[in-house]
C-alpha cells in the first residue's frame, strides 16, 4: 500500500499508522487525533458507532497511512509469532506487518470498508495469514466465543488507538480481551495519552497507561506487567512543523 505524502508524512521507517492521508477532512475522526478542530467538526457523540466509522472511511479511499504503529512495532518485533487479535484495527497497518512477521493475524473492525480495504492491502503484499472481519466489539464482548471459540485463545491482544469520538465500551472490551490472552500471551494497548500540540483543548479521553491498567483489572498473581509507561513519537503537524505525540502504553503478559 503506498504511503501518505502529506504534511503528516513522518521521516521514520516504522511510523504510526493512525495518520490522516492528505485528503482528510478537518475532521470527523476520533476526537484524540490530529488536525485543528472547532466546534463544527466535532463528532455528535450520540451517533451511531457503525454509521459513524462507515462514514469516516467510506467517505476517502484511504484514512491512515497503512504503516505498523509505531510502538507496536518497536515493541512487538522480538516476540516468537503465534495467533494474534487487533481490536479496532482499521484498514489493517498493524495485522499485515504482524502477518509477514508469522503471526496468523486476525483484525476486528466495525467498519466493513474498512476491513475491506484491510483485506485487499493485505492480498496485495502477500500476506497470506491476516484476516478480518468486520464486526462491533461492543457485540463481541458480550459473546468472544462467536468470533473465537478457540481453546488456546490468543499469544497477542493488540488495541492500537481504540478510541472513539462515538460510543464505544473500551474498557470492557479490553477486559473481554484480556481473558482471551492464551498462558503466556500478551494484550498491548498503545493510546493517544493526550491530543496534539496543535489540537490542545479539543474533548476526548486521553487515558493515561495508569488508568488503562487500572480498567483492565487484573489478577496480579496471574499477570506480568511489562511496561505502564507513556512514549513520545516524532511527527510533523499539520503546519509543517516538527511536533510531538504521547502514546500511552500498557503491555502485560499472562503468567
Ligand atoms: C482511531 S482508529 C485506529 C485504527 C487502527 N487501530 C490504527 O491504529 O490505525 C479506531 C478504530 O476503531 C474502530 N472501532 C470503533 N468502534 C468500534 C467497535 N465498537 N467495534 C470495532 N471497531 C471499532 C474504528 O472503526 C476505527 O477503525
Amino acid at each position: 500500500m503506498p504511503e501518505h505524502s502529506s504534511a503528516h508524512q513522518h521521516s521514520n521507517a516504522h511510523q504510526h499508522s493512525c495518520e490522516h492521508s492528505p485528503n482528510t477532512e478537518p475532521h470527523s475522526h476520533h476526537s484524540h487525533e490530529h488536525g485543528p478542530h472547532n466546534n463544527a467538526s466535532q463528532p455528535d457523540a450520540s451517533a451511531d458507532p457503525a454509521k459513524f466509522w462507515e462514514k469516516r472511511y467510506g467517505g476517502q479511499d484511504r484514512v491512515w497511512s497503512g504503516r505498523v504503529n509505531a510502538t507496536l512495532a518497536d515493541v512487538a518485533s522480538q516476540w516468537s509469532p503465534g495467533r494474534s487479535l487487533d481490536l479496532g484495527c482499521g484498514e489493517g497497518g498493524d495485522v499485515i506487518w504482524l502477518a509477514e512477521r508469522g503471526w496468523q493475524a486476525t483484525g476486528i473492525d466495525i467498519s466493513a470498508t474498512a476491513t475491506v480495504r484491510a483485506t485487499a492491502a493485505a492480498r496485495e503484499r502477500g500476506a497470506t495469514s491476516a484476516r478480518f472481519i468486520a464486526a462491533d466489539l461492543a457485540h463481541w464482548i458480550e459473546d468472544p466465543a462467536r468470533i473465537d471459540s478457540s481453546e488456546h485463545g490468543f499469544d497477542l491482544v493488540t488495541a492500537s488507538f481504540l478510541q472513539s469520538p462515538v460510543a464505544l465500551p473500551r474498557e470492557r472490551i479490553l477486559r473481554a480481551a484480556a481473558a482471551r490472552v492464551a498462558a503466556g500471551g500478551r494484550l498491548v494497548v498503545v493510546a493517544h495519552a493526550e491530543p496534539p500540540a496543535w489540537a490542545k483543548g479539543h474533548g476526548g479521553d486521553f487515558p493515561v497507561p495508569e488508568e488503562d491498567l487500572a480498567a483492565l483489572e487484573l489478577d496480579a498473581r496471574a499477570w506480568e506487567i511489562e511496561a505502564c509507561e507513556t512514549r513520545e513519537r516524532a511527527t510533523t503537524a499539520p503546519d509543517g512543523t516538527a511536533s510531538t505525540l504521547l502514546d500511552s502504553l500498557v503491555i502485560v503478559r499472562r503468567r
